[in-house]
């Protein structure tokens, strides 16, 4: 039976962030090239997101792209973005079937002017949609985005649109790529890595880690219930006693 059944509905996270990792290792292990498990990993990305809108989860953003993956082969980058470009064609339909959105978050521009073009179009034909807020995080990196808001909070302030005591954590939020989206309640990666590689720095600092062996193109739905209900047997605090939370429930 399904792991589905075990989860409670009423203590989802609200956004979950994926760390997929392990395709290049998935491939080597059975004799392939790296890019045959980036491939493999597209079937991953679309598990994940069915099963989130399955349960319910408001937000997803998924680390597909990060600046410092320009580093790889030229012959891999091509085929990720090609593989992003093919997949976006694809599954449009099941977006609009799912009542999915999506977005991006990271510097696009440098993308392949075909990869910008498919982006936005599938985010023009799925802005309206409104079960699950896909993030595809694409050329990001989380100190890029950290210093980006910073420059434009700092040319506010030189132009009187904001004062220095005005500035706070609701403020640094809306200048962040992700100012739409709730705090990252759960943060999980695949492949065995202990590592957060400049994911959400900001966004995570109450979230929840799970690190799984699961290299990501074994990832499925089944597995990310098994993600959802280890996040439900903990406890979140926030700072607190387990005593306060006890009587605020
Ligand atoms: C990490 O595996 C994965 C990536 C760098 C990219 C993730 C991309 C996909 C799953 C496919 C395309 C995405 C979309 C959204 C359609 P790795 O290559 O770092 O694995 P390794 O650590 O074993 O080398």
């Amino acid at each position: 039976m399904s792991l589905k059944h075990e989860i409670d509905k009423n203590r989802l996270p609200k956004h979950v962030a994926v760390i997929m990792d392990g395709n290049g290792r998935w491939a080597k292990k059975q004799g392939f090239k790296r890019v045959f498990g980036h491939k493999k990993g597209v079937d991953a990305v679309r598990q994940t997101i069915e099963a989130a809108v399955e349960i319910g989860i408001e937000a997803l953003t998924l680390y597909a792209f990060s600046t410092e993956n320009w580093n790889r082969p030229k012959y891999e980058i091509d085929t990720l973005m090609s593989l992003l470009v093919s997949s976006l064609k694809k599954e449009i339909g099941t977006f609009q079937k799912n009542n999915v959105k999506l977005q991006t978050i990271g510097n696009i521009e440098k993308l392949p002017k075909k990869a910008q073009r498919e982006l936005d179009e599938t985010k023009e034909k799925t802005k309206n949609n409104s079960k699950l807020t896909l993030t595809l995080a694409l050329n990001y990196g989380a100190r890029e985005e950290i210093l980006n808001a910073t420059q434009n909070i700092s040319k506010k302030i030189v132009n009187n649109e904001l004062k220095i005591e005005e500035i706070d954590e609701k403020i640094i939020n809306s200048h962040l790529y992700t100012f739409n989206l709730p705090n990252v309640d759960f943060l999980i990666r695949t492949s065995g890595e202990l590592r957060i590689s400049n994911f959400l720095l900001w966004q995570i600092a109450y979230a929840e880690l799970y690190f799984t062996e699961v290299l990501w193109p074994d990832f499925n739905k089944e597995e990310f219930y098994r993600a959802i209900i280890n996040y439900q047997s903990r406890e979140r605090r926030f700072g607190k006693t387990s005593e306060q939370i006890e009587k605020r429930n």
